[in-house]
């Protein structure tokens, strides 16, 4: 996979969060059947966030269970410190958070630059764009929040997806040298103002995790995001 460059269509990541984690392997076999582009994974460390998730070692236990790219999401107040290990574990792209300790970010950033994978940083919903204007040269991916993080199945801030996810597509190249990343509520009905956004990849994980019918929904998902994308950045 190339790293950083515009995807045609509205790719779909899979946040395993809410799947049934008693049975992590199977639901992500469900999810790559299900149609899903990526595996989203969310990693917390109860410091950055009032939450607690998993690591490094379940991250290499899963990379043998799908072929399908990892995009890590790390939400730890030490990215800079593990770097190593999620990027040893296979993950093909590994974002945090531009609110950690400024001394940690870029060295990060370079460390997953150097070793060909994809670069992101992440802004929560009150922190705005401008805090990544530093680092503009070394991210493949921004992440936009439209949750407070640590949580999955919270409602979509629709203020904030208007307020930035443009904003976000035209600050960066808007030819597609980096990619544009929503998370938080992504679903089918808040998938055409993600779509007008010109975002890239939508991450769903309660959507996902609670339809019926996953790759019914997935493909509802892509089609209303992907007919809102083309009629703002054209087809
Ligand atoms: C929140 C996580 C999200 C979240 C997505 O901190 O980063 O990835 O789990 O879940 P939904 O789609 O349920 O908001
Ligand atoms: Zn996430």
């Amino acid at each position: 996979m190339l790293p950083g460059r515009r995807p045609p269509r509205v790719l779909i990541a899979a946040s395993i969060l809410d799947s049934d984690l008693g049975r992590l392997a199977d639901e992500i076999r469900r999810a790559e059947d299900a149609g899903v582009d990526r595996i989203h994974l969310d990693v917390m460390d109860g410091h950055f966030v009032p939450n607690l998730t998993f690591g490094w070692k379940t991250v290499e236990a899963l990379r043998r269970v799908t072929r399908l790219p990892f995009d890590a999401h790390l939400m730890i107040a030490e990215p800079g410190r593990w770097t190593g290990q999620f990027l040893d574990a296979g993950c093909d792209s590994i974002t945090f958070h531009v609110e950690v300790d400024p001394a940690q970010v870029r060295p990060a950033l370079e460390r997953i630059r150097d070793a060909g994978r994809s670069a992101g940083l992440s802004v929560k919903p009150g922190t705005p764009l401008e805090a990544l204007d530093a680092y503009r040269e070394l991210l493949d991916v921004v992440l936009v929040m439209t949750v407070e993080p640590g949580f999955g199945g919270q409602a979509f801030m629709t203020d904030v997806a208007r307020a930035k996810l443009g904003a976000a597509r035209g600050w960066l190249d808007p030819a597609g040298a980096c990619e544009v990343q929503v998370d938080g509520g992504g679903r089918a009905e808040t998938a055409q103002v993600i779509g007008a956004g010109g975002t890239d990849v939508i991450v769903a994980g309660s959507a996902l995790y609670r339809a019926p019918d996953m790759p019914a929904e997935v493909a509802r998902i892509r089609a209303i995001a992907d007919t809102a994308r083309d009629a703002t950045l054209g087809s």
